[in-house]
């Protein structure tokens, strides 16, 4: 019976973490490009973790990304190849993926998830389905949609959380082509340990 791992991703994996994460994007979707020097430091801090699926053989099946900047946790880079889907391999590196937040001292973990929808889903509900609250659409005419975030924060307890929103915003999203073209779909999502 087939059988799936979660492991650290190793500097022998950088060109297969590189292609997959390309491959991904060419297939249009909404994953995050990466530079060969991302993906190294991800991977010297243990903070990229892929899927092996053990069947006849084993296979790299999918990766995930742990970004961690000004104390702020957050899922990124998530791609299973088509040919390993709906096998719950997604679901087991969002779950490994909590667990390294946890173990590295984080209350939190934030990720951002397109609202387009497939097969009648969105990625927002696919997150939901594992614990993550939505906070609601992220961006408002180029800010933080405040009121939306803030009154999705209160309804969780946790207002206060509001400003690690606006330090993403800052670190991240001024130089993303969705952001430049008022595009972003995105709504902020949180799971709370
Ligand atoms: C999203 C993704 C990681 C799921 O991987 P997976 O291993 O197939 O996930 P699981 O087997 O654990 O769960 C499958 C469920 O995910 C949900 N799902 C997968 N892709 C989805 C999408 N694009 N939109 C909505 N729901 C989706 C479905 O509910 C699916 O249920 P089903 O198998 O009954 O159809 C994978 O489809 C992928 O790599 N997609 C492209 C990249 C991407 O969108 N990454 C997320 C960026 S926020």
């Amino acid at each position: 019976m087939a059988d799936i791992e979660i492991v650290p991703v190793t500097l022998y994996d950088m060109d297969w973490a590189d292609m997959a994460i390309s491959e991904s994007l060419k297939r249009g979707n909404p994953v995050l490009a990466r530079s060969k020097e991302e993906i190294k430091r991800l991977i010297e801090r243990g903070n990229l973790l892929k899927a092996l699926y053990h069947d006849a053989g084993s296979s790299n099946a999918g990766l995930i990304t742990l970004e961690e900047c000004d104390g702020i946790a957050e899922l990124r880079t998530l791609c299973v190849p088509e040919e390993y889907a709906h096998r719950g391999i997604g679901q087991r590196l969002i779950e490994s993926l909590v667990t390294l937040a946890c173990n590295n001292g984080y209350e939190k973990l934030y990720l951002f998830a397109s609202e387009r929808e497939r097969g009648g889903k969105t990625l927002v509900e696919f997150y939901a389905g594992l614990g993550f609250h939505d906070l609601g659409k992220f961006l408002k005419e180029g800010k933080v949609n405040e009121k939306e975030i803030i009154s999705n924060l209160s309804a969780i307890g946790h207002p206060e959380w509001y400003p690690d929103l606006q330090t993403k915003l800052l670190n991240y999203c001024y130089g993303c082509q969705k952001y430049q073209k008022n595009l972003c779909d995105e709504h902020a999502m949180v799971k709370i340990f």
